[in-house]
């Protein structure tokens, strides 16, 4: 059964680790991290963005498809259902979908409409037993199309989006979607324990988890962060696994056209990061 993230975040932010969320895109991707998260005992969140959803059809077959593979693959750990950098209309598309949780990226309104937003979108999904996820600072980098300018997020602006009964909070501290610049600064360390000294309890959301080494990590665990976003570096694992089957010439051996083995390596090769991330974030046996 889906959960909403709200207990396994606070959960997380109470014991020092975080929980990771990983994008998915199609069965492949949902199988590898569900299987992963049960194997590890871990709990997870199955991100879904915008552009994900529409890939796969709609919202409607996502939920059906995670839903049905909770039940054939006999998940017991708590797994959230989420919808990543959701736009309003897309938020309640989700809620009506049987997601378990949204965040909604109200972050390039102006604060006042981000602040009416986010309350009416509160109270719904706290109806619903749903989760919220809000974002103060726009978050760098490039994804699905969303182009932000890395910011570091006001700590008062922080306080203000936490205030309205969001569940978690992603506050931008220099991280940013995609593989990090050889030039980037790194997160700043000063802002996110600004932030957390006004918040409190909250859990923090860190987006652009690709990248960041372990030991700013393990840093920003400590300083509040829960929920630890991972997407570009399961693509390139799954990129570099299917580049050596097909440059190794396996699709033309024997069946190795057959879709269900040209893309198992890519598959394993997701199982192999998640894991990673799950053992570098300390959620491994947390289920
Ligand atoms: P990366 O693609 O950099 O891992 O970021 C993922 C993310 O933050 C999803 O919201």
């Amino acid at each position: 059964m889906l959960v909403s993230a709200t207990e396994m975040l606070n959960k997380a932010r109470a014991g020092k680790y975080a929980v990771g969320q990983f994008n998915i895109n199609n069965l492949e991707w949902t199988k590898a991290v569900l299987s992963t998260a049960q194997e590890n005992k871990s709990p997870v969140i199955l991100g879904v963005s915008e552009g994900a959803g529409k890939y796969m059809t709609g919202f409607k077959t996502v939920a059906a498809m995670v839903k049905a593979m909770l039940e054939e693959m006999k998940i017991t750990v708590p797994v959230a259902l989420h919808l990543d950098h959701g736009t309003y209309e897309g938020c309640y598309k989700c809620i009506e979908a049987g997601f378990s949780s949204i965040m909604f990226d109200g972050s390039h309104f102006p604060i006042e409409e981000n602040v009416a937003k986010t309350t009416e979108l509160v109270k719904v999904c706290h109806e619903k037993g749903m989760s919220i996820e809000a974002e103060v600072g726009s978050i760098g980098g490039e994804e699905d199309g969303v182009v932000g300018m890395g910011e570091i997020a006001d700590p008062q602006e922080c306080k203000k989006i936490a205030d309205l009964g969001v569940d978690f909070l992603a506050a931008g501290i220099g991280n940013i979607h995609g593989k990090y610049p050889a030039n980037w600064k790194g997160l700043d360390f000063n802002a996110l324990a600004e932030i957390k000294a006004l918040i409190g309890d909250l859990p923090l959301v860190l987006h652009g988890g690709t990248g960041i080494p372990a030991d700013m990590i393990q840093k920003a665990i400590s300083l509040g962060v829960a929920k630890i976003n991972v997407n570009t570096e399961c693509q390139l694992y799954f990129q570099e696994a299917t580049r050596k089957y097909i440059e190794e010439g396996k699709d033309l051996q024997g069946k190795g056209f057959d879709p269900r083995k040209l893309l198992l390596p890519g598959t394993e090769a997701i199982k192999v990061i998640v894991k990673e991330k799950m053992e570098l974030f300390g959620s491994i046996n947390k289920a």
